[in-house]
């Protein structure tokens, strides 16, 4: 794996909160890095120190080193601006300039040099093709950006952050003001992206973590947890934190179709009940049992899962109650 960002001790401050602490890590060239973590972890903020928008933050300090092609951009004397360009930044929200959708492309290339009305054309469709919006918008080039959908407004932000011709392309939940089909339409663009760009994408998104991601940065609380290949990180996680968070993002995610108490009901009844419960479901469903019988919390799981269905997860929940969600497989 050749690392393209290499993170060193980096600690970032707010006001003297600390937000991120002792990060060192390596970001892969030309994969998709994902960072996860809940809410607050610091996941913007080590986001904005790879472009240096941290520096625009009232209050805010870094240090440590951030070398990107041999070049530690966190230095104060280097130009902000060389690192900027080499960083496209996809925003959670699409943010057109208010122009049409031409010139939104055309916007960055006018000003880092300048390109005949020929080459323009080319670059405009060009980068509009590589985000997928090409075929929507050729036949009104000239009209507003802001009168495009949410999603194609997203595509115009990825496509206008190319055309300037970044290494490395930044997203902070580029998806998460998205509908499922614009949110679809904007993983292809980054699968096919990560050929020829480094990515970095911040998601809440567990599964669209597991689809997209190469690599995975899990924080937690400012810290660095656990970093690796996403498949070991999604499938064995070194760290308990890590299977936990996974585990409890997916869980809430997920849509429970019956809820069952079983409690006050003792073990061979329990599994009766729950069969029961789950024979009234159809496949795919999701059924939450809630026991307080000690056998049930082994029994159950195990007799659904002799009869082929999956045991997503078995939690205690209190003092004497568990949680047991089943999924119909059967
Ligand atoms: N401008 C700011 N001023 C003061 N504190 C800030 C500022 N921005 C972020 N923080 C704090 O720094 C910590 C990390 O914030 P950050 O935005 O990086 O988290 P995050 O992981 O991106 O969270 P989320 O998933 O909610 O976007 C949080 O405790 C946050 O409150
Ligand atoms: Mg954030």
């Amino acid at each position: 794996m050749k690392s393209h960002i290499s993170i060193r001790d980096v600690n970032a401050f707010y006001n003297g909160h600390q937000a991120l602490k002792n990060i060192t890590v390596e970001i892969p060239q030309k994969k998709i890095t994902a960072i996860i973590g809940p809410s607050g972890c610091g996941k913007s903020t080590l986001l904005k120190c790879f472009n240096r928008l941290i520096d625009l933050t009232d209050g805010a300090s870094v240090s440590g080193k951030i070398i990107v092609d041999g070049i530690d951009i966190l230095n104060g004397s280097i130009d902000v601006t060389d690192v900027r360009r080499k960083m496209g930044l996809l925003p959670q929200k699409p943010n057109p300039l208010p122009m049409s959708i031409y010139d939104n492309i055309a916007y960055g290339p006018r000003l880092h040099g300048k390109p005949d009305k020929k080459e323009l054309d080319r670059i405009v469709e060009k980068y509009l093709k590589i985000a997928g919006l090409w075929d929507e918008v050729k036949d009104r080039l000239k009209s507003p950006a802001s009168k495009l959908s949410i999603g194609q407004q997203q595509r115009l932000c990825l496509a206008r952050g190319l055309a300037v011709e970044p290494e490395i392309i930044l997203c902070d939940e580029p998806t998460s003001a998205l509908d499922p089909v614009s949110s679809q339409h904007i993983e292809q663009g980054l699968l096919k992206l990560k050929n020829d760009y480094t990515i970095v994408i911040v998601t809440h998104n567990i599964h669209q973590a597991m689809r997209l991601a190469d690599y995975v940065i899990h924080l937690y609380l400012g810290e660095l947890v656990e970093h690796g290949p996403a498949n070991d990180v999604f499938e064995n996680p070194k760290e308990e934190r890590t299977r936990a968070y996974i585990n409890g993002t997916i869980l809430s995610d997920l849509k429970i179709d019956k809820e069952v108490d079983l409690k006050g009901n003792i073990c061979p009844y329990n599994f009766v009940l729950a069969k029961q419960a789950l024979h009234e479901l159809s496949k795919g469903k999701v059924l939450k049992l809630v026991v307080d019988d000690p056998l049930a919390v082994t029994e159950v799981p195990r007799g659904m899962e002799a009869d082929g269905n999956e045991v997503l997860s078995v939690k205690q929940i209190n003092k004497t109650d568990w949680e047991i969600v089943i999924q119909k497989t059967e």
